[in-house]
């Protein structure tokens, strides 16, 4: 089964670059999802590599075969889109087998495949209902069988979950991972909605104006992000922007608005005087309520409260008048309420030290 490798694609649309130089391999059998704002390149890529558009210029091979010349029905690749595209007028026996019919099977084989992918999406009995009949989920579990009756060794998916309601989506996407690795696919899925990548993918790559930003497992883009967009567009996080105003061994030492002074680790080559963004995830920091003595702490007044179910979150107005944002378990916590003072601190291997954007933080992390 293939691994897919795109080499340097640039596809342009007149002078925009809908995809810049944008190089990656997805490895066999892996559920690759491709997250990012909307406009930044998404769909270009999976068409690309579905072959419904050609690039402007690089290389995409599935397995050992250059594809950017093949025509779309000899990559072996089925596409589920976010509509559902399933012929109107035909049950969902007949759409399923609309695949093996284009490939002239014969009528038994063709038989034998319809039940077997429709088992698979657990729809065998709902074979003589029109699209129309079936629910959102469903439709989507036919458009599946669907490429998996034509054959397809690789799934493309272009947000296959954006039209269902959200209790059907969390069901569904399981689904469709699990029968991805159940059958040892290859899919790429496309979402914007980074809880649905985190929750199914093996790898991510983040993608920005066209361009991939970061790739990396679910795990270390949370932990590991290598700039303020991935910190901002996975999870959550606090920025606190300063200057530095020392550098040792150990750690460098910030000074924030209003002369608040904290420290971070060191990252790479950080110098005395740059100007930095310090990011914290909101759930990683200790809250104690009033002004308490502490190493390296941040104090400040409780603005709001939101009870979220299982967690509550803080809104707090820092001393130096920073905005930070905290979020607890809400069940095993004291209730801290609004007025509140509060003293923060965070550990410093969670926080992450990166330089000022040129652009500013604002145009930076804006999707
Ligand atoms: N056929 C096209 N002609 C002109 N511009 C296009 C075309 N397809 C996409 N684009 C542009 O390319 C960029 C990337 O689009 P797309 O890949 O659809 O983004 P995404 O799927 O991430 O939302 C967008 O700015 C979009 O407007
Ligand atoms: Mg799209």
């Amino acid at each position: 089964m293939p691994e897919v490798r795109i080499v340097n694609v640039t596809k342009k649309y007149g002078n925009l670059y809908a995809l810049d130089n944008v190089s990656l391999t997805i490895q066999d059998q892996e559920y690759f999802s491709l997250l990012g704002p909307s406009g930044c390149g998404k769909t270009t890529l999976l068409r690309l590599i579905a072959g419904l558009i050609e690039p402007t210029s690089g290389e995409i091979y599935i397995g050992d075969r250059r594809v950017d010349k093949v025509p779309p029905e000899d990559r072996d690749i089925g596409f589920v889109f976010q509509t559902f595209a399933l012929f109107p007028h035909m049950t969902a026996w007949s759409n399923v087998l609309y695949g093996p019919k284009v490939k002239n099977y014969d009528a038994k084989q063709s038989e034998t495949i319809g039940h077997e992918v429709l088992e698979l999406v657990k729809l065998n009995e709902r074979l003589n209902a029109y699209p129309s009949e079936l629910s959102g989920g469903m439709m989507q579990r036919i458009a599946v069988a669907r490429a998996l009756a034509a054959g397809a060794k690789t799934l493309l998916l272009d947000e296959p979950l954006g039209q269902l309601d959200a209790k059907v989506r969390n069901e569904i996407r399981y689904e469709i991972r699990r029968m991805a690795k159940d059958l040892k696919l290859t899919a790429i899925h496309v979402t914007h909605d980074q809880a649905e990548a985190m929750s199914i993918s093996d790898r991510i790559a983040v993608m920005k104006k066209g361009k991939v930003v970061q790739i990396g497992t679910p795990q270390e883009l949370y932990m590991h992000p290598n700039s303020l967009f991935v910190a901002h567009f996975i999870g959550e996080s606090n920025f606190l922007e300063g200057y530095i105003t020392e550098v040792n061994d150990a750690y460098s030492e910030i000074e924030l608005r209003q002369g608040l002074r904290i420290k971070a680790l060191n990252p790479r080559d950080i110098k005395k005087e740059e100007r930095v963004v310090l990011a914290i995830r909101p759930e990683t920091c200790e809250m104690k309520r009033g002004h308490i003595k502490a190493e390296n702490a941040l104090f400040g007044q409780v603005d709001k409260t939101t009870f979220e179910g299982t967690i509550v979150r803080y809104e707090i107005r820092l001393d130096n008048g920073d905005r930070f944002v905290i979020n607890r378990p809400s069940l095993t916590e004291q209730w801290i309420n609004v007025g509140d003072e509060v003293t923060i601190t965070y550990p410093l291997d969670k926080a992450h030290l990166f330089p000022y954007p040129e652009a500013g933080l604002t145009e930076e992390i804006s999707v």
